[in-house]
């Protein structure tokens, strides 16, 4: 029988002919790069005491195997981490809920890493006159699901416009009449002349697992999930 097209890579290939089976095998652990990478490998540094940063530091390498914990590390765009993770390319990643209500991916999300906190909100044009009657506002973003999701929850009329970046420019040009994105310091909105007119999500980092996976290394999986747990209720809790 083939396996699940989502089965973790450990699965895949035990499933070849004349490959055992291969349980005590390196988990694979999906980090975004960026500003998360760092909040991240702390968690990881403090639950397990191996940090994935210093792994992957001063080296183009994309992967780094921690042998002694049975991880392998891999540092991809935050935006492809929970398809490598749905997919089974790794079995476990570290995700913000933005991404993940976005994409609306088959995944385990079991814990709230409580890192990269930030909020998907609406902003406007600081003082802009509003629309006349009728007018549906044209909304730049580039979570187009979130976006048509609140509106159409309030029964607001309005013209999503994708974009991949940057989008706190788009009003200024005339390309948009209000924005939704993610705001963390309020730094960006404020720099483009925009204001918060409501908060649509609050995001924080989550732990996401395979489904697979999750059947396959059961109690491995159990217990790095309640390593990583108390290292973040310690680190929400302030006892560090
Ligand atoms: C995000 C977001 C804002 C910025 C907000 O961009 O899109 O541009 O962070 O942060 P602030 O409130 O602290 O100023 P990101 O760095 O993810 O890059 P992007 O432009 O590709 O979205």
């Amino acid at each position: 029988m083939r396996p699940a097209a989502n089965a973790p890579r450990s699965q895949r290939r035990s499933a070849a002919p004349g490959r055992a089976s291969a349980p005590d095998e390196l988990i694979t652990v999906a980090l975004p790069k960026g500003r998360l990478l760092e909040e991240a490998s702390a968690l990881f540094e403090r639950a397990l005491g191996v940090s994935p940063r210093e792994l992957l530091h001063g080296t183009r390498r994309l992967a780094a195997q921690a042998p002694e914990v049975g991880l392998r590390f891999i540092s991809i765009r935050a935006a492809d981490v929970a398809s490598y993770v749905e997919h089974g390319a790794a079995e476990v990643g570290v995700a913000g809920l933005d991404v993940l209500r976005e994409e609306q991916r088959d995944l385990y999300e079991p814990l709230d890493l409580g890192i990269g906190r930030c909020a998907v909100v609406v902003a406007w044009p600081k003082g802009a006159p509003p629309l006349p009657k009728g007018v549906a506002p044209r909304v730049a973003t580039k979570y187009v699901a979130i976006a048509a999701r609140y509106f159409a929850e309030r029964s607001l009329p309005a013209e999503i416009i994708e974009l991949h970046g940057s989008i706190e420019v788009a009003p200024s040009l005339g390309l948009a009449d209000a924005i939704v994105d993610i705001t963390e310091t309020g730094e960006t909105l404020r720099a483009n002349g925009l204001t918060v007119a409501e908060k649509v999500l609050d995001v924080s980092a989550r732990l996401i697992v395979n489904r697979v996976a999750l059947k396959l290394h059961a109690e491995r999986l159990r217990r790095l999930i309640a390593a990583l747990r108390s290292a973040a209720d310690g680190r929400m809790g302030g006892t560090s």
